[in-house]
């Protein structure tokens, strides 16, 4: 077997034996952090770099800790950062806690990031549902030696990456909540306003540099996945400049919006 899902079962057994087992798994993007006491009742946490698999984080804005929580009756582990393929991580890496809160019994995980919107309408502050993705990180995190289990599982059908009874039961409840196509890149320069119109024409309404992988890896693994971007910035030729604290802060400064998007989609988990 991959050193990679070795991994992945020493550490899961170190996450259940510090935080138990959790139906929900919740991952925060940046500037996500702030908002996690508006999500629930904190149970326990540890940090994730008990986690072998897990580097230490080493992005501004982005936590660093597993988190029990009970969110809308269910207990949930909330992860409250990642590490990203331009860091320098591999896609093994980048998906690594995810497959660990999976195999500790989430069912469902819920992704959430900072991206830059393509749509006008769709300004900073706006929570969007991630409806589908473009993958154009180059990579996958399904590459390698073959993962364990039944062979070819690998060839995973994602015609239903974002799971259509999440993003249904959310939106029954939150109909003001927009849906869109996020784009994933590997970043970590923003996009070229040239880059942004190639988006547009291949039907992204929101680019951002996570998420993508993990989706994957959660759907590989039998999981329903939901994802939810907090836009920070209209994308690049469509404001003047795009600056990385700017972008933190308006995911900082996002109202009780976001997080009841989260709680919701918790709920009809
Ligand atoms: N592009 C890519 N990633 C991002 C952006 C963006 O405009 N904003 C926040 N993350």
């Amino acid at each position: 077997m991959d050193h990679c899902w070795e991994l992945v079962e020493r550490d899961a057994a170190v996450l259940e034996d510090r935080l138990g087992r959790h139906e929900v798994a919740v991952v925060l993007g940046s500037g996500w952090a702030p908002h996690l006491d508006r999500l629930g009742d904190e149970i326990g946490r540890c940090p994730l770099g008990t986690l072998s698999g897990v580097p230490a984080p080493g992005v501004p804005g982005h936590g660093g800790d597993a988190v029990s929580m009970e969110v809308a009756a269910h207990r949930t582990l909330v992860l409250t950062g990642r590490s990203h393929l331009y860091e320098g991580h591999p896609a093994s890496t980048v998906v690594h806690a995810v497959r660990c809160a999976i195999t500790c019994g989430a069912r469902v995980v819920i992704l959430t990031n900072a991206a830059g919107s393509l749509r006008a309408e769709a300004g900073p502050g706006t929570p969007v549902l991630i409806r589908d993705q473009l993958n154009l990180t180059g990579t996958s995190p399904l590459i390698g030696s073959e993962p364990p289990g039944e062979p070819g599982n690998r060839f995973v059908d994602l015609s239903d990456l974002y799971s259509r009874r999440l993003r249904d039961a959310a939106q029954a409840r939150l109909p003001e909540l927009r849906d869109g196509v996020y784009a994933g890149l590997v970043g970590p320069q923003y996009e070229t306003p040239a880059e942004v119109e190639a988006l547009d024409r291949l039907g992204a309404d929101l680019a951002g540099m996570s998420t993508v992988l993990e989706a994957i890896a959660a759907r590989h693994l039998g999981a329903e996945v939901a994802g939810v971007s907090l836009v920070t910035n209209l994308a690049a030729g469509m404001t003047d400049s795009i600056d990385h604290h700017q972008v933190l802060a308006a995911s900082g400064r996002a109202d009780d919006g976001v997080a009841r998007v989260i709680r919701t989609l918790v709920d009809v988990a």
